[in-house]
């Protein structure tokens, strides 16, 4: 909740400050994954006003703004994300922008791929990717892990998908996969570039939703693929090609993007071996806690834009229909109201935890059903839950001198060697 500004003038106008600049864009390029909280920290609030990009919005942090962004039904997503970044992501067409009945029929098709069945069958064929990587692994002096994942991930993404994927395919499968994550952030050339290869992507999987519904190719009916390729939309409809095309890339470039959360679970396993010894020796209990205070402290989806659909009233603030707002995921993640000494790496803090949908937010908050919180987020704590256990009891390796500093500058980031591993060997 924003606390009142400290000028008591300003407060009577409105409850939410200004920042006293002409616009933000520059610092906010500049400072990056800190932008926000910096300033929230500054001014002793949750939320401020100024421009990005020469448009007024206003940016927000915490519980409070996280319930008002994904759960009152009052915010949407249209128009809220820089055009260049929506399509190397979601993309038009996708369920990000669709809302209320339309959405909720939508969304229904991504969550009913996540049933227990379906994380489980996820899980054995990471594992099984994890086991023939290895073997490849112990022939190589180095592995840079960053990769490696992507590739294991394009694999699994794939076949759990039942997409099929020729031994050729994967090179540039791998490559688009992840320079839409990439470029999410950037503008110029790399962008470009990804805007290409996103294009090459959208026509792949196109292409595969025709051989799904002229019979040439028959996945399991409840295979992913033939989940989109035969999905009815709340019209009674099939989606047409080029919507379910979006859907099936929306299901398979993020699960290539968990390359990320794999790289920093390796990370924490280097920058605190007690767990990493606690799980070699056959801890289950802390792993899930573990995953979790990874996904916590990973700056990984700085923030997510949405619109007021209506006009509306937020601590003595008036939006109107069409008012732009950011919402800081990795700021809310690491909110010192919210979580105690937010900065330290703490799995303990999750053994207990009863789950609360506005605190722990890196793949957004709110309901699944209803909101746009992401249906991705059991499947990607089963993956990295499974890497956990690679890392610990699969294999042995050794981490060797290199540069693992974050660049927070850079969205989204990672460590600037990639985490590279020397030495591999069966545990
Ligand atoms: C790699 C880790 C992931 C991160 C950091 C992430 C992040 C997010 C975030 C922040 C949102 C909320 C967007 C909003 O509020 O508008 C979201 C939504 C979404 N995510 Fe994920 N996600 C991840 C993995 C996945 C996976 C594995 C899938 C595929 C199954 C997935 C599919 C989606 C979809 C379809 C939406 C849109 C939901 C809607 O608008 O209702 N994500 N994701």
């Amino acid at each position: 909740m924003p606390r009142p500004h400290p000028d008591p003038r300003t407060a009577q106008k409105n409850a939410i400050p200004r920042l006293r600049v002409p616009d933000s864009t520059l610092s906010l390029l500049r400072e990056g994954y800190g932008f926000i909280s910096r300033r929230c920290d500054r001014l002793g609030t949750d939320a401020f006003r100024t421009r990005l990009m020469g448009s007024r919005v206003v940016a927000m942090r915490g519980a409070e703004a996280a319930r008002l962004v994904y759960d009152s039904g009052r915010f949407g997503r249209w128009k809220a994300m820089p055009v260049l970044t929506l399509r190397l992501l979601q993309d038009h067409g996708s369920v990000q922008l669709l809302e209320g009945g339309a959405h909720r029929v939508r969304k229904g098709m991504f969550l009913d791929l996540m049933t227990p069945p379906a994380l489980e069958r996820a899980r054995t064929i990471l594992a099984r990717e994890f086991r023939i990587a290895a073997g490849r692994w112990r022939e190589r002096g180095e592995v840079v892990l960053m990769p490696a994942f992507r590739e294991i991930l394009t694999r699994t993404a794939c076949a759990w998908a039942s997409v099929p994927l020729a031994e050729e395919e994967v090179a540039p499968r791998v490559r688009e996969f992840g320079a839409m994550t990439d470029a999410a952030g950037s503008v110029g050339p790399a962008n470009w570039r990804a805007q290409r290869l996103r294009n090459r992507s959208e026509a792949w999987a196109r292409a595969l939703i025709d051989r799904v519904r002229s019979r040439a190719i028959a996945p399991g009916p409840d295979s992913p693929l033939a989940v989109i390729a035969n999905h009815r939309d709340s019209n009674g409809a099939l989606l047409d090609r080029d919507h379910a095309g979006v859907e099936l890339l929306n299901l398979l470039r993020p699960t290539v993007a968990i390359d990320r959360f794999l790289t920093f679970t390796a990370l924490a396993l280097h920058q605190h071996p007690h767990w990493a010894e606690a799980f070699a020796g056959g801890n289950e209990g802390d792993i899930r806690p573990f995953v979790q205070e990874v996904r916590r402290t990973t700056p990984f989806f700085p923030a997510i834009g949405a619109r007021a659909m209506e006009a509306t009233e937020w601590h003595g603030h008036r939006f109107a229909a069409g008012d732009w707002v950011i919402l800081d995921l990795y700021g809310t993640n690491r909110h010192p109201g919210l979580w105690e000494s937010p900065e330290s790496f703490r799995p303990e803090r999750f053994r207990d935890w009863q789950g609360d949908p506005f605190t722990l937010i890196p793949q957004g908050g709110g309901h699944f059903e209803d909101g746009h919180r992401c249906p991705g987020e059991w499947l990607t704590i089963a993956l990295m839950e499974e890497a956990v256990r690679f890392l610990t009891r699969g294999i042995r390796y050794m981490v060797p001198p290199q540069d693992l500093s974050v660049p927070l500058s850079r969205m989204p980031t990672q460590p600037r060697s990639g985490m590279v591993i020397r030495a591999v060997r069966p545990a």
